[in-house]
């Protein structure tokens, strides 16, 4: 089948480098964007030839479940062909620096490299040595593009609207570049942004993020719609952030009698993946009344091919790697 999509340009920019730099009506029309894919996922043909003749790569320099295969999937679903970089077996095991290894990569003529690298910036620093559209998939502490918008499908699915929505975004701030992605998008929205986290791990600026700040998660829930858990990066901390696993849990893991504290019907998020028994209780995560968890991860192709499909309409404008 073809694309149900309609073929106006979305994105101003050639590149996804954060949220940051995005509109509401670019978001908007993302999102709209990303529901005809819903659609297409939820069928029997899962196909479109909406990427025909393109080349996508993916380079991840840190591990992904998530976001490699859905990009994955979303670039075979659009008709694309799809090349997964092994960075462990790559020339980067001998030394080859990143932009030797994508400029290397940008002779073989992609349209489009979704980059994941464990410094802030290598995204943006990629977009503007390269030819093909870059695609930011997380970068260092700093912004997970994708991840904010996939969230932003789950919660405007449930709840229709970001306007007076209180969202609480808990735990490991600091490390989190999917809370300064969903900082950006849900402030931008209209919806109202509650950080609950340790001082520990809260960045120093936090009090100019425009969010209201706890560090009583009891008190910080009462009355949430939404509460995003965020995962413990334990790999990205080299002191001792928290005392210890077990009493982190006491006082910021989510489990039931917590979650009764914010607002009657109110869902739990997670980008996963999760530690449980950490920041999330079993007993929560698993619960499909509240819990979207799983939910993220299906509007996560949705999101991700109507990020490619954007960008590879504002290729075709522009007669760049035309096919
Ligand atoms: N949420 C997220 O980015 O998950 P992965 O690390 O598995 O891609």
């Amino acid at each position: 089948m073809t694309s149900a999509a309609p073929a106006e340009t979305i994105l101003k920019s050639s590149h996804l480098l954060g949220i940051e730099q995005l509109s509401v009506p670019e978001i908007t029309a993302l999102l709209d964007l990303a529901e005809t894919y819903v659609a297409l996922n939820r069928g029997a043909d899962k196909k479109t030839a909406t990427l025909r003749g393109r080349t996508l790569i993916n380079l991840f320099f840190e591990a992904s479940t998530r976001t490699q295969s859905s990009f994955e999937l979303a670039g075979k679903r659009l008709g694309a062909d799809v090349m997964n970089m092994s960075v462990k077996t790559s020339s980067v095991s001998k030394g080859e620096t990143l932009i030797d290894t994508a400029t290397t990569l940008n002779a073989m003529r992609p349209d489009l490299l979704v980059v994941r690298h464990q410094d802030s910036g290598a995204a943006e620093l990629l977009s503007r040595k390269l030819d093909c559209c870059v695609i930011n998939a997380g970068d260092g502490s700093h912004e997970h593009p994708t991840q904010a918008l996939l969230d932003a499908l789950t919660i405007r699915r449930r709840r229709g609207a970001f306007q007076g929505l209180v969202v609480a975004i808990c735990g490991d701030v600091l490390h989190s570049r999917v809370a300064r992605s969903n900082i950006h998008l849900l402030l931008k929205m209209g919806a109202r942004v509650r950080l609950i986290a340790p001082r520990t791990l809260l960045p120093a600026d936090a009090d100019r993020f425009g969010v209201e700040i706890f560090h009583d998660m009891k008190k910080g829930l009462q009355g949430v719609d939404i509460v995003m858990m965020l995962r413990l990066q334990l790999e990205r901390m080299s002191g001792a952030f928290v005392p210890s696993t077990r009493e982190y849990f006491h006082f910021y893991g989510l489990d039931h009698e917590k979650l009764k504290l914010a607002k009657p019907g109110a869902f739990v998020m997670h980008p996963g993946p999760m530690n449980r028994g950490v920041e999330i209780d079993s007993a929560v995560a698993d619960d499909i009344e509240v819990s979207l968890i799983q939910e993220q991860v299906e509007m996560g192709v949705a999101i991700r091919m109507a990020v490619l499909d954007a960008l590879s309409r504002g290729l075709a404008k522009e007669g760049r790697n035309a096919p």
